[in-house]
């Protein structure tokens, strides 16, 4: 189907009835609900659907940079491309496909872009529902230059929640961080699970191979599973900030926490020819699950 601008989106949908929705432009995920169609990403009242600006919500794909460390737009240009469906893309492992509905999806820079960022490469995103319902997304990147090149990598991916003071995050605790608050100053985080009164902005270093959010008035936990990407950054806007954004409402931050698998603090350089690959697997539980189940 298209959106509001003629723009390709592809939907995914489990025999159970669970069900994705990816637009073609960013890649970006912009609903995922479960068998029972309850929305498990936020997304902005006030969100824009028009290119080039990402939409404010879902999963969108911060490549090839996170922040603006290098002098391209903000989290890079993946997000703001229109992606093209690959229909036969390189061997992913069996099990990536067994019993899934999914779709694959690829970036490759146009001549334009080379202008400003001059490494050409192939971006591979494969992104999956599997009968379970749990979402699946797997970025494949190889360099197709002559030299070699750096890159920092999210998945920005915004949760629904029912409200962000009854919500905490496990699996952070005792962890470094830098605070994007103060020059991503380098802290060690103190107490126990993550909780949230205020305006929060970290990428939290080292961290296990999952991560839970626990959302306590709707006895639901989230759980981020990942590989090869290390860190995790916390994002909230609070209260003064949200009002200062235009496609967030004033309100908005109590139903949203961003939690966003990483790569950050330490890039990852691919020499001519190599492939990185990072993936994440989102399953959201009842709250009696954690990480080791
Ligand atoms: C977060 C960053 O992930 O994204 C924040 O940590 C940033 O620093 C936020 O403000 C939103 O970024 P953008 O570019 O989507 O408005």
């Amino acid at each position: 189907s298209k959106d509001w601008n003629g723009i390709d989106q592809v939907m995914l949908r489990t025999p159970q009835g669970a069900s994705a929705r990816v637009s073609l432009h960013g890649a970006q995920v912009i609903s995922w609900r479960t068998d029972r169609g309850e929305e498990l990403l936020f997304t902005s009242s006030k969100a824009i659907f028009k290119s080039p600006k990402a939409m404010r919500g879902g999963i969108s794909i911060c490549f090839p940079q996170f922040g603006n460390c290098v002098s391209l737009e903000q989290h890079g240009f993946a997000r703001n491309k229109i992606w093209t469906i690959e229909d036969d893309p390189p061997s992913l492992h069996p099990n990536d496909s067994l019993g899934k509905s999914f779709v694959d999806l690829l970036l490759k820079p146009a001549e334009e872009d080379l202008k400003f960022w001059p490494h050409s490469f192939e971006f591979r995103l494969r992104v999956s529902l599997a009968s379970d319902g749990n979402l699946i997304l797997i970025s494949r990147i190889r360099n197709i230059n002559g030299k070699p090149f750096s890159f920092s990598l999210a998945y920005h991916t915004h949760f629904s929640v029912s409200d962000i003071s009854e919500v905490r995050i496990e699996g952070l605790e005792t962890l470094d961080y830098l605070d994007n608050l103060s020059q991503r100053e380098r802290c060690t985080e103190q107490g126990d699970a993550i909780t949230f009164e205020s305006e929060i902005d970290r990428v939290y270093l080292s961290s296990p191979k999952c991560v839970a959010v626990l959302d306590h008035e709707r006895k639901r936990t989230y759980l981020i599973r990942k590989e090869g990407l290390p860190d995790i950054v916390v994002w909230n806007p609070w209260e003064k900030k949200s009002k200062a954004m235009a496609d967030f409402g004033d309100e908005e931050y109590k139903q949203m926490l961003c939690v966003n698998a990483a790569a950050i603090e330490k890039n990852i350089t691919l020499k001519p020819g190599e492939e990185w690959t990072g993936r994440i697997e989102l399953a959201a539980v009842p709250s009696s699950f954690c990480c080791d189940d």
